[in-house]
């Protein structure tokens, strides 16, 4: 499959759009109503989620702002929990992964087939894509974005002063810069101590120590014989080498603020996915000057996470208009391109123009094209794509208990083989 933005592509999206534009003005009846329940509350979160409230208000739309902070979406996804057991679900919900599947088993979301057929999402949407958002092959959620969670944000005047050419390719590399950057006065790597953003680096090193097809047979399937593996092990000693690096404040920091580290020259690097960028870019910082975006290292690795926004059973006109609409919105391709601009993400859509986006959007566009036709697209456990529920959370209590005590390399396998066998339904 190929995610090559095409110009075919980009005269049929616009003839869509469009007619959507059309399709919208005829609504008249009830005021489209859409409450939307969500966790993006960061700087370039936050403008992101306004971009698509003041588009769904230019269509005649109500927004009722529902967002409760906390990187990751644990928070969130507990308030979802309590208002559906209330009977009273929000009508449009930022879940992903395999969550949507499970929302849509237990029949808490519509049917947008309707907006579906009518746009030609089909014809729009990655197949990688089309598999988060569909359930028995109709669509129950609207994909927003796609971002890249194997990521490195460094400040390239912290590298210069601790005199590191560039950000090196390999984990035995990047620690040897992270010993300069720290004999030269600064925190090598800017983290913060939560269990989702420990489970994030820790993935990026399994998939940088075992390649793709190891990530998938360990962290997709669970083979027990790959999760008690060498490879594994080497992937914990390695995490444990990255947790020297870090400064004592990390505990409890919200992924933002090590961001802010990273900005303002007290960090030289963060591992981080691309919603970091939209943290520098809302402090008005530019790509390649301001700050460097580098993979970590992996054989053309790509760790997949993708947002999207899932319409649940609602009652009203009001409320099952404003769905409507919204779905509409969110796969129009002027939505797709300025909030991603702002979230540091690329669109979900195919078709995209590629003109206004920084150079590592760009490359998260080539390189998620080369790993999609090179067999080494992996989906996030950390971020929710290739696992959910007690397996992924499984996966944090592991990567956090390691990273908050002294537990071996040897005993952290076991743990985790132990944990994600038991997490198993
Ligand atoms: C979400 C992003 C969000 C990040 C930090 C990720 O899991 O996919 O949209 O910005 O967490 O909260």
């Amino acid at each position: 499959m190929s995610f090559m933005r095409t110009s075919a592509f980009v005269g049929a999206a616009f003839a869509v759009s469009l007619m959507a534009t059309s399709a919208l003005t005829t609504v008249a009846h009830a005021e489209p109503t859409v409450e939307v329940l969500h966790y993006w509350t960061s700087g370039g979160e936050a403008k992101a989620a306004a971009e698509l409230k003041s588009e769904f208000e230019a269509a005649g739309g109500k927004w009722v702002d529902s967002p409760v902070a906390g990187g990751g979406g644990d928070a969130q996804a507990t308030v979802l929990r309590s208002r559906v057991l209330a009977g009273d679900p929000p009508s449009a919900v930022q879940i992903k992964g395999p969550n949507i599947a499970d929302w849509a088993e237990q029949g808490a979301l519509a049917d947008l087939n309707s907006v579906a057929d009518a746009e030609g999402w089909d014809k729009l949407l990655p197949p990688q894509i089309q598999k988060i958002v569909k359930y028995d092959g109709k669509y129950v959620a609207v994909p927003v974005n796609i971002h890249r969670v194997d990521w490195i944000w460094a400040n390239p005047e912290v590298l210069k002063k601790a005199g590191v050419d560039s950000v090196p390719n390999t984990w035995d590399g990047l620690f040897a810069a992270a010993d300069k950057i720290k004999a030269a006065g600064f925190i090598p790597f800017a983290h913060g101590g939560q269990d989702w953003q420990d489970a994030t680096v820790l993935e990026t090193i399994i998939l940088g120590v075992g390649g793709a097809d190891f990530f998938n047979k360990a962290l997709g399937d669970l083979d027990e014989a790959s999760l008690k593996s060498d490879t594994m092990k080497k992937a914990f000693t390695y995490f444990r080498k990255f947790q020297g690096y870090v400064d004592d404040g990390a505990s409890g920091r919200d992924w933002n603020l090590a961001t802010a580290m990273v900005m303002n020259g007290k960090a030289g690097m963060q591992i981080m996915g691309d919603w970091a960028k939209g943290e520098f870019f809302a402090a008005g910082k530019k790509a390649g000057t301001d700050f460097l975006c580098v993979p970590t290292p992996s054989e053309h690795g790509y760790i997949l996470n993708s947002d999207s926004i899932a319409m649940f059973k609602v009652k009203g006109d009001d409320k099952v208009e404003g769905q409507k609409v919204l779905a509409k919105l969110i796969m129009g391709e002027k939505f797709q391109e300025i909030f991603n601009l702002y979230k540091g993400s690329i669109p979900a859509r195919i078709g995209v123009p590629r003109d206004k986006f920084d150079s590592c959007a760009i490359k998260s566009m080539d390189d998620l094209d080369t790993a999609s036709k090179g067999g080494t697209l992996v989906g996030s456990v950390a971020h929710e794509i290739l696992q959910a529920g007690a397996v992924r959370g499984a996966f944090l209590d592991v990567a956090t208990e390691f990273f908050n005590s002294s537990m071996s390399a040897d005993d952290a396998v076991a743990k985790l083989a132990e944990e994600m066998e038991n997490a198993k339904d």
